[in-house]
């Protein structure tokens, strides 16, 4: 029985990955995809999603358009990810009827989970300004999520700031009230991402696929290669770059992919060098109850053989 996910996305070249795959899989049914400010703004994230279903023949899954901004703080400033990601992305203009849904993402999302079984698993991998507004808005849908996949977070090193991940740093103040919603979660931070990386080669294996999917994950792993040797090379791997939103959508189809700890993780939203930072407590000093399945670690041939093999699919 396929896994049904819905999948909130600020679309830039990772996330289009991510969507392709969770469209594409056997293994899931792709419930629907609501947009995010992001990696660019409301505009165009929204777009980008609809270019992607466009592009791979499923014009028909539903996409809705979310919040332009974060809950609490000013907008980012643009361009921040412009070099791995750009505005529009490289797919032509909708052609085969992908079209907006009406209605707010968040009043979507709310709908869905009060009228579901409690079996749609919720993988955000943008800001989770959405994921926040719907869980205060309507928290009754809380009991019906049953698991929390977020691509987001760091330990180690984060990728915006010293502390940070961007997903999380965006909104800090949406991110604090998901991951202390109580619900089952699992983040697939950089510490997990950065362990799984997408080389030119396989590239050139996805665009050998044939299919409307390979080459499209083609061009956007490129894109991203070049981003990341210009802006934040991989240590010791040039020429290869995470694709961390499709990591997360692989983690759902085969959770052994990556490595985990259950842990106690928060997230800092007043501290002038690391608000953003997921803090977690891998020691438990806080005294706290493990809140989250946090990865530290990922299968990189696994996760590359997987996007082969479903991105080789077709419609
Ligand atoms: O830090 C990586 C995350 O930020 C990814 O989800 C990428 O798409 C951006 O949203
Ligand atoms: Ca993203």
């Amino acid at each position: 029985m396929p896994t049904k996910l819905i999948l909130d996305v600020d679309t830039g070249t990772d996330d289009a990955v991510a969507l392709m795959t969770a469209a594409l899989s056997p293994d899931l049914e792709l419930v629907g995809a609501t947009s995010v400010n992001g990696n660019t703004t409301i505009d165009y994230t929204t777009e980008n999603t609809l270019r992607v279903f466009d592009w791979i023949g499923l014009p028909d899954v539903p996409v809705f358009r979310g919040c332009d901004r974060p809950l609490a703080r000013p907008q980012a400033p643009r361009g921040m990810a412009t070099r791995i990601h750009g505005d529009l992305l490289d797919l032509p203009p909708v052609s085969r009827g992908a079209t907006l849904q009406s209605g707010h993402a968040v009043d979507w999302l709310i709908e869905t989970y009060l009228a579901s079984d409690g079996d749609i698993v919720l993988c955000p991998v943008g800001p989770l300004t959405n994921i926040a507004m719907a869980i205060q808005k309507e928290p009754r849908i809380l009991e019906k999520i049953p698991q929390i996949v977020i691509m987001g977070g760091a330990h180690d090193h984060g990728n915006v700031t010293a502390s940070a991940e961007f997903n999380i740093w965006l909104d800090p103040e949406a991110a604090r009230i998901v991951v202390n919603c109580g619900r089952p979660i699992r983040m697939i931070p950089l510490d997990a991402t950065h362990r799984a990386l997408v080389s030119s080669e396989d590239a050139g294996r996805l665009r050998a696929l044939g299919t409307p999917a390979g080459e499209a994950a083609a061009r956007f792993v490129l894109k991203r290669i070049d981003g990341y040797d210009a802006t934040q090379p991989m240590p010791h791997r040039p020429g290869a770059a995470p694709v961390h939103d499709a990591l997360a959508v692989c983690s759902i189809i085969d959770p052994a992919i990556v490595t985990t700890s259950f842990i106690p993780v928060d997230v800092e939203v007043d501290a002038e060098l690391s608000v953003g930072r997921t803090v977690c407590d891998f020691r438990f000093r806080g005294g706290k109850p493990a809140n989250v399945e946090f990865a530290t670690d990922a299968d990189e041939p696994t996760f590359v053989a997987m996007l082969l093999e479903i991105l080789g699919r077709t419609a």
